[in-house]
């Protein structure tokens, strides 16, 4: 069973998603108080969102003592949230299995070296694998409800990992925050990047669940996403 995905992001009204010539005071708070609002059992990000979180220390992992299986490995601990990364080649590092108050799980391809897994064993960070060389999505939320139940996922960026979820049609709920200002940075990452140019792929629709004027001028929009949507133009 695959849980129930939120879409929560903060953009410009160009789209863009970092905030580094935005100019707010107190940046953090437009995000993250509107995602405290919205009940989840875990949060997952790309991996380059997650490298503002992880060590910043440089690892050099020594050889492995051991050729690990490349299987899941849920580690013995008490939490009941988690903070999920999508690493497919293992690149973040770990000084401690958590961010904030949740429990990390990394969503890995069977391309990592054992001696990465013996990186994660070794912090007791929890790991699942979602495919040989490329990720299955679905599998990896499937694997995110049957073996931690995680019933609702919210997916905070960026913007690469949200294009990757929305392309396979996995996301049930978009949540925007909306910020008064124009970006247009160029090459800058957006709420959703998918992939290049125009194709035989169809823009996803949504519906609006509801409407908040918030911070004096920003819109927090929830969205629905519309399923087996029917274009008629
Ligand atoms: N405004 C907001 O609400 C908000 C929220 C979150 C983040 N951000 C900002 O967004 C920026 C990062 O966004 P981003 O789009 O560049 O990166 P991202 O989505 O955080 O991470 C992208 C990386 O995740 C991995 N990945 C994602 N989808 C994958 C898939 N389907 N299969 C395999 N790997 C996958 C890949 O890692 P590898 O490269 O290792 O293969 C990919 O390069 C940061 O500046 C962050 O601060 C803003």
């Amino acid at each position: 069973m695959k849980p129930y995905v939120i879409c929560h992001m903060l953009g410009s009204v160009d789209g863009r998603i970092k905030q580094d010539i935005w100019g707010f005071k107190d940046h953090h708070k437009y995000f993250e108080e509107t995602a405290e609002k919205i009940p989840a059992d875990a949060w997952l990000v790309g991996r380059v969102t997650m490298q503002e979180f992880s060590s910043k220390q440089e690892y050099a992992l020594p050889p492995a003592q051991e050729d690990l299986p490349k299987t899941d490995f849920v580690a013995d601990q008490p939490e009941k949230s988690f903070a999920v990364v999508i690493d497919p080649a293992g690149k973040c590092f770990w000084d401690t299995n958590m961010v904030s108050t949740e429990h990390v799980i990394e969503v890995l391809t069977e391309k990592v070296p054992a001696n990465y897994l013996e990186h994660l064993r070794s912090k007791n960070v929890s790991y699942i694998f979602g495919g040989k060389e490329e990720l299955d999505l679905a599998l990896v939320l499937e694997k995110l409800h049957d073996l931690f139940n995680i019933k609702t996922v919210r997916i905070d960026g960026g913007g690469h990992v949200n294009g990757s979820f929305l392309k396979a049609g996995l996301i049930d709920e978009f949540s925007l925050v909306l910020a008064p200002v124009a970006d247009g940075t160029i090459g800058s990452p957006t709420v959703f990047e998918v992939e290049e140019g125009y194709g035989t792929r169809q823009a996803t629709h949504f519906k609006i669940k509801s409407v908040d004027r918030i911070y004096d001028d920003f819109l927090w929009i929830r969205y629905e996403v519309v399923k087996n949507q029917q274009t008629d133009w």
